[in-house]
């Protein structure tokens, strides 16, 4: 691919990030507000996540329904938005699972419609096959692995991953072939924290936690959750940094409470004219058919 843009991070900067024991931070962001808030407070990575599915598009419980086109729309509005930040794609469900060729196109997709920097992909076995050809066409990519929530019917719903050490020792081994692949980083999400930490280990490219335990070499959580946007159950890995949408009930409540007594708009957020044309146009509509 082209050089990045002047002032963006660059790919490979991630990876001496690790090597200096420096964190990575990654958050979610699916419109322009967001992005540049997150751009604003330093965050190094915004994945355009198919979370979207969820936190804004108002699927219940899953993300298997975002389609590309959805996708590519969210990933412009944040890549149009930011200049730091190194942009992540998320392939959505169906988007990269038939074939190599599909993957590929899809993924120059996200590149030329939508103005990802890389893309992200979940899952190793046949995703392999994938990531090594994205990467063949010079889109960088960023694996999944642990609770991969496109498979999430096949893992028996959102649960832990590598809780036995057979389960563990198959993370270590999809973490490995997926840096073998090409991969520049992975997450790891639902991970217990001890095999993170020993998948960290292992590889050289950087590894980003959700659900996995400080010894990653970033953290990723969705906006939504960690601004209190999301309602009702959240999973354990998620601390909240503020509870805006309670913010944003009482707000609207105040301003439909406002509104139904009068309140709202006072004479503060009038326009005025002058007195003279005021009292000109009074004169004008009591005299003119048409204002009578
Ligand atoms: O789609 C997403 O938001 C994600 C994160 C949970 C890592 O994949």
């Amino acid at each position: 691919m082209s050089t990045p843009p002047a002032g963006k991070l660059a790919v490979p900067e991630l990876a001496e990030l690790k090597r200096r024991g420096q964190k990575i931070v990654m958050v979610t962001a699916y419109d322009a507000p967001g992005a540049r808030f997150a751009e604003d407070a330093g965050i190094d990575v915004l994945l355009v996540g198919d979370t979207a599915a969820m936190v804004v598009l108002g699927h219940e419980g899953t993300t298997v329904p975002v389609t590309m086109d959805e996708m590519l729309f969210l990933t412009r509005t944040v890549s149009r938005a930011v200049r730091r930040p190194i942009v992540v794609g998320d392939m959505p469900f169906g988007s990269y699972q038939v074939s190599d060729e599909d993957a590929v196109r899809n993924a120059i997709r996200f590149v030329k419609e939508g103005g990802a920097d890389v893309v992200k992909l979940e899952g190793a076995g046949p995703s392999l096959s994938r990531v090594r050809s994205i990467v063949e066409a010079g889109i960088p990519v960023m694996g999944h692995i642990g609770l991969t929530p496109q498979s999430a019917t096949m893992l028996g719903g959102f649960k832990t991953q590598g809780r036995t050490a057979a389960a563990a020792l198959r993370l270590v081994e999809e973490a490995r072939a997926l840096e073998a692949a090409g991969c520049f980083t992975l997450v790891l999400e639902a991970v217990p924290a001890p095999v993170a930490s020993r998948i960290t280990d292992t590889v050289m490219i950087p590894t980003i936690g959700i659900g996995a335990g400080c010894g990653c070499d970033g953290q990723v959580l969705v906006y939504h959750d960690l601004l209190g946007l999301s309602e009702g159950h959240l999973p354990r890995f998620v601390k909240r940094y503020a509870n805006l949408s309670r913010e944003i009930r009482d707000a609207l409540e105040a301003f439909a409470d406002d509104v139904r007594t009068g309140a709202f708009p006072s004479d503060e957020y009038d326009y005025s004219m002058p007195d003279d044309e005021l009292a000109a146009f009074e004169q004008a509509i009591s005299t003119n058919a048409l204002g009578a």
